[in-house]
């Protein structure tokens, strides 16, 4: 044991965090619940895995490449974003997905006593790094199941240093159109960092939706957040990345530990932003899978909650923790959402027909007698 007592190491704000506890390996969770199938609808992932050409990447990696380190700054996947957006390539920083790159952005620019403002049901990373770095998370509730921009507004003070806002907004499928993203920065005029994330912004079809990329040259201010883990199905090879004004990724990378995005991620990536008919073939089946489910679910007079992504809310009349469960004895992983601050509520990513057919015979079967 240490000599000093531990607690006497630790800040008070990591003493007081919860740690997420990640669920285990499928097949050990397959034995667990007895079942010999597991759909995995809890994630979000492609359920078309990676495009074609990713895939070749992957197969063809020769080994010895592994012994010598990735390129430390996603050199080449910069050069190709910036050609695809018009856009200076060291306006670009990866991380080990974008998870990692939540963490440069708040290191970078928050200090004790700062603040950062977000939805209190959104993705939680946002509100997890900055408590556990011991930073004050507001959290504002969502407006009709969308991010409340005059809510988040009034929350703001002098020691505010970022908003975040998630567009599309995992897990309610909400957005804010490109006016309503214009006026909120607008308003802030610059004094805040504004982060929208936009890990799901290939699957929404809607002409209103904003590309953040095209308003960085207006909004100095403004951070974008990409991944290939979801349209892309990259997600087990971790790469994610920002973009902003040249200015402010100039000061975040200081924050940024090299060398966190492996060889193979990096090639893989760059071979997937070319393939614009992966993005065509996903999109197809995430619109059609989803008016399937919408139309399975009808019967059983739920509330659900639809929007853009690869992935649905649904409202259940028991315990979403007790839900998961019982999918899970029928070979089923759904999200419980009473760590979004949901409870009774459950989140379903679209997957193929066979897993949404799967999904809504365990749930006919959780909910109705006989
Ligand atoms: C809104 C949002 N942002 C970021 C991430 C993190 O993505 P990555 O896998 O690149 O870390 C996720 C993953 O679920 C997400 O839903």
């Amino acid at each position: 044991m240490l000599d000093v007592p531990l607690h006497n190491l630790v800040p008070a704000y990591i003493r007081e965090f919860e740690p997420y506890i990640p669920s285990k390996p499928d097949t050990e969770l397959m034995k667990l619940y007895g079942c010999d199938r597991l759909y995995r609808l809890n994630n979000n992932e492609n359920p078309l895995g990676p495009p074609a050409a990713a895939q070749d990447i992957v197969r063809r990696f020769r080994p010895p490449r592994a012994a010598i380190y990735p390129s430390g700054d996603s050199y080449y996947l910069r050069m190709k974003l910036g050609e695809k957006y018009n856009l200076n390539p060291d306006q670009f920083l990866f991380g080990n997905g974008a998870n990692e790159v939540i963490a440069f952005v708040i290191k970078a620019f928050c200090q004790e006593g700062d603040n950062i403002i977000t939805a209190d049901k959104t993705f939680a990373v946002y509100e997890w790094v900055a408590v556990f770095s011991g930073f004050e998370a507001r959290l504002v509730p969502l407006k009709d199941f969308g991010f409340d921009d005059e809510g988040m507004l009034e929350r703001i003070d002098g020691r505010t240093k970022i908003l975040f806002v998630c567009n599309p907004n995992n897990p309610t499928g909400t957005y804010w159109n490109e006016s309503k993203l214009r006026r909120f920065l607008d308003i802030i005029a610059g004094r805040q960092i504004v982060v929208v994330d936009e890990a799901y912004c290939e699957f929404v079809e809607n002409p209103d939706f904003p590309d953040g990329m095209k308003l960085l040259n207006e909004y100095p201010n403004l951070v974008i957040f990409r991944t290939f883990s979801k349209m892309y199905g990259l997600a087990g090879l971790r790469i994610g990345y920002l973009a902003g004004h040249q200015e402010v990724v100039d000061i975040i990378r200081r924050t940024c530990v090299v060398y966190s995005v492996n060889t193979v991620a990096q090639d893989a990536a760059l071979a997937a932003v070319e393939d614009d008919s992966h993005v065509r073939a996903t999109r197809n089946l995430v619109r059609l899978e989803k008016s399937y489910l919408k139309t399975a679910l009808e019967p059983l007079n739920l509330e659900v909650q639809s929007g853009e992504g690869c992935f649905m809310m649904i409202k259940l009349p028991m315990s979403d923790t007790l839900a998961y469960r019982k999918f899970m004895s029928q070979g089923v992983m759904i999200r419980s959402m009473t760590g979004f601050r949901c409870p009774n509520w459950i989140r379903v990513s679209i997957g193929k027909h066979e897993a949404m057919k799967a999904f809504v015979a365990a749930l006919e079967h959780i909910l109705l007698p006989g």
